[in-house]
């Protein structure tokens, strides 16, 4: 069984759309018995608060299943308990590194380190554009699942 939580900084729009994403993948794969597959934010902007509509919407466009879900703020404890913990952006993996004891910092990865794609993935909350964290989430969580 492998833990993974997904980290941005609202944990209302990216990280929610890379567990949803990638709880699909597994789904697909035949794998959810192997896999435990959470979210959390590492700010405290939005806790409490249900993903994002444009978030919800993305998804639902692109035929990936969701569920209500609030936001949560990533610990010391639920890092020490997942085997990776996948930020976003380098201002996510700032605060994981923050949280995390010394042991646990090999499990703190960007999942950009996986998609290939040269850059961390862009707040949509910021920019507005949906579509583009959507594509950048999905291939690196493709990625990852092989890996
Ligand atoms: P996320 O986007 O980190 O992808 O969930 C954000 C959501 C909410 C806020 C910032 C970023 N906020 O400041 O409330």
């Amino acid at each position: 069984m492998k833990k993974l939580i997904f980290v941005c900084l609202g944990n209302i729009c990216r990280s929610p759309m890379a567990e949803f994403i990638m709880k699909d993948l597994v789904k697909q794969a035949g794998r959810v018995d192997s896999f435990q597959i959470s979210s959390a934010a590492a700010s405290s902007e939005a806790l409490g608060c249900c993903m994002e509509p444009r978030a919800a919407a993305v998804l639902k466009r692109h035929g990936v299943p969701f569920t209500d879900r609030r936001a949560v703020k990533l610990t010391s404890a639920m890092i020490a308990d997942a085997d990776l913990v996948i930020g976003m952006d380098e201002g996510n993996l700032l605060a994981m590194k923050r949280l995390a004891r010394q042991e646990d910092l090999p499990k703190l990865k960007l999942l950009n380190e996986y998609s290939g794609i040269p850059h961390p993935v862009a707040d949509p909350w910021y920019t507005g554009d949906f579509e583009t964290a959507f594509y950048e989430i999905q291939q690196g969580c493709k990625n990852l699942l092989q890996f």
